[in-house]
């Protein structure tokens, strides 16, 4: 994907990303993860899972880095890119739900970078979530 930030910039994060996942609460997976969000103001706030024994309770790396994001910078922040890696040299593009909550910061072309079965993918926004829910009331047309 063609994106504004430079290659350099994604692989510090992707680094960044690494680093978090070291921090990992994920004792029943084992499954480490980490996220890296790079704000539009060049902030960079990192996340990691942290599960539960519930299992249902546990937190994905990816809310963790938002939910850690507007707690320090309040609710007019925007994500210019995500990065997440894992230590299990698995794929792991985020989760549906993390998908949905990142839609309100993400811009369309937010960049998204991920591990991939193919190795580090880059990804836009729209194309990780092309429909994400949404309630804007939209006029019906058939109805003044
Ligand atoms: N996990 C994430 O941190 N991000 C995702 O997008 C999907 C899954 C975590 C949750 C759980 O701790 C572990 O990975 C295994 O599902």
């Amino acid at each position: 994907m063609k994106t504004s930030l430079s290659q350099m910039t994604l692989d510090g994060l992707l680094r960044d990303a690494a680093l978090a996942a070291e921090k990992s609460y994920s004792p029943y997976s084992g499954f480490k993860v980490g996220a890296a969000l790079l704000l539009s103001d060049g902030q960079v706030v990192t996340g990691t899972n942290v599960e539960n024994v519930s299992f249902g309770l546990t937190i994905c790396a990816e809310r963790s880095a938002l939910v850690r994001a507007v707690s320090e910078f309040g609710p007019d922040l925007r994500i210019a890119a995500v990065a997440v890696a894992n230590l299990n040299g698995a794929a792991s593009p985020p989760c549906g739900a993390c998908r949905q909550m990142l839609a309100e910061f993400a811009r369309p072309e937010t960049a998204i970078v991920f591990p991939a079965a193919a190795g580090t993918t880059t990804m836009r926004f729209d194309e990780v979530l092309p429909l994400g829910f949404d309630m804007k009331l939209k006029q019906h047309p058939d109805r003044g």
